[in-house]
């Protein structure tokens, strides 16, 4: 079995939800349930007794150690953390905490647990960390995507926190020999995407009548991936990728946050047309920039092609029309979360999804 951390996220749970249907390896998903935490996400596995379920925290040393000695995972894919620039700012705290101290204690459980497996065990075993491009810094307009070898310059709160943790995983392969493998990966969208984030926010807005909100210009460049080729990557790297390698994880795609957001609007006229006949453009408003805001990122994907033949199956304009599709076809799940009553729903619903884990 695997320990997945922070799977009741956007891409934890998406990252589940593709492994079982793709495999029978059963899953210990360790979360700690923060605002961006949401079991509804795993409704779909209610019954499934190969998925485990245990609320708990990555820096809870004592929790690690029995979830590993009683489970023996093969491997631990790390996903919990932090992950909204705009909260960094507002409250850095909880990113040093879970983002850097959090990594630190679950690299020293998995390190003692590690050490007492037997040998052929210990060689197959694997600690993937998922982290994210923005630990690169920012980019100027014409200079070329970021690779593996690209120097780390993180700006925002959360970008350096995972830059933090990145260098901590990257140290314990090299003094303890523990074998890592780390995936930085450009921004994601999907399914279960928290309505925090650019493109559910956007969506979300859009159908309630409100403002669509453009940081400063809008002429910000991210580099968008569809979360499941995202999940494929990373069961590509967990099955084929060099132990101590960094694999960078992309899109191919970059886009201006105001392109991106036109798009969404091109989209949901077509699908959902307000009812004045005008287009959701006009809900568009600029607002004050985010401070520090990175101008560009870009991900050169091709060491992850050239070594482990993985590629995106999505284009920008298939996934971005999926993922309205997703969001039209499930309002409920975003009413849940922008009323709140998802917390209530973990509360109803805790025992049954966790009924021996729950702590
Ligand atoms: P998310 O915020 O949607 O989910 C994070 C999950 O981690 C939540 O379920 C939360 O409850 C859990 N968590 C938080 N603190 C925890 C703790 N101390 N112990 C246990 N669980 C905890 O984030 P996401 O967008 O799914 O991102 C997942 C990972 O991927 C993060 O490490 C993030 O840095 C990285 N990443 C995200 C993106 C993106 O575009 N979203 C891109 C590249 C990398
Ligand atoms: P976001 O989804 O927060 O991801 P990240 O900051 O990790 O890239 O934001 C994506 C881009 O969209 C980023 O340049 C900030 C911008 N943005 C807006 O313009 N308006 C918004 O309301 C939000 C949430 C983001």
């Amino acid at each position: 079995m695997i320990l997945v951390t922070g799977a009741a996220g956007f891409i934890g749970s998406n990252f589940v939800l593709d492994w079982f249907e793709t495999n029978n390896e059963a899953v210990v998903n360790l979360d700690k349930l923060t605002y961006a935490g949401n079991l509804q996400n795993l409704a779909g596995l209610q019954g499934n007794d190969k998925h485990i379920f245990v609320h708990g925290d990555i820096g809870d040393s004592a929790l690690l150690t029995k979830l590993l000695s009683e489970h023996k995972p093969r491997a631990v894919v790390n996903f919990a953390a932090e992950s909204h620039v705009d909260r960094s700012i507002h409250g850095p705290e909880d990113f040093i905490q879970t983002n850097i101290v959090g990594t630190f204690h679950l690299l020293e459980a998995v390190r003692t647990y590690w050490n007492s497996l037997p040998e052929k065990e210990k060689q197959d075993f694997r600690f993937l960390h998922v982290s994210t491009d923005e630990v690169y810094g920012s980019l100027g307009a014409d200079e070329p995507a970021f690779t593996e070898k690209h120097q780390y310059e993180p700006n925002s709160p959360y970008s350096a926190s995972k830059a933090a943790s990145d260098h901590l995983v990257r140290a314990y392969h090299h003094t303890y020999g523990l074998p890592v493998l780390t995936t930085n990966c450009s921004n994601n969208y999907g399914p279960y995407h928290f309505p925090e984030k650019l493109i559910p926010l956007v969506i979300h807005n859009a159908l309630a009548g409100k403002s669509l909100p453009i940081y400063g210009d809008g002429q910000q460049i991210r580099d968008w991936l569809y979360v499941k080729d995202h999940c494929s990557a990373i069961r590509r790297v967990l099955e084929a990728g060099a132990v101590g390698e960094v694999y960078n994880v992309g899109g191919w795609n970059e886009n201006p946050n105001l392109e991106v957001v036109n798009t969404l609007c091109a989209i949901l006229d077509e699908l959902q047309p307000r009812t004045d006949g005008e287009s959701y453009a006009k809900q568009i408003t600029y607002v004050k920039d985010r401070p520090g805001h990175d101008k560009r990122y870009a991900i050169d994907a091709s060491k992850i092609e050239r070594e482990l033949g993985w590629k995106p199956v999505e284009t920008f304009e298939t996934g971005i029309k999926k993922t309205v599709q997703w969001y039209l076809d499930n309002q409920d799940w975003v009413t849940n979360i922008t009323t709140g009553v998802y917390r209530d729903w973990v509360q109803t619903q805790y025992s049954a999804v966790d009924k021996s884990n729950a702590k």
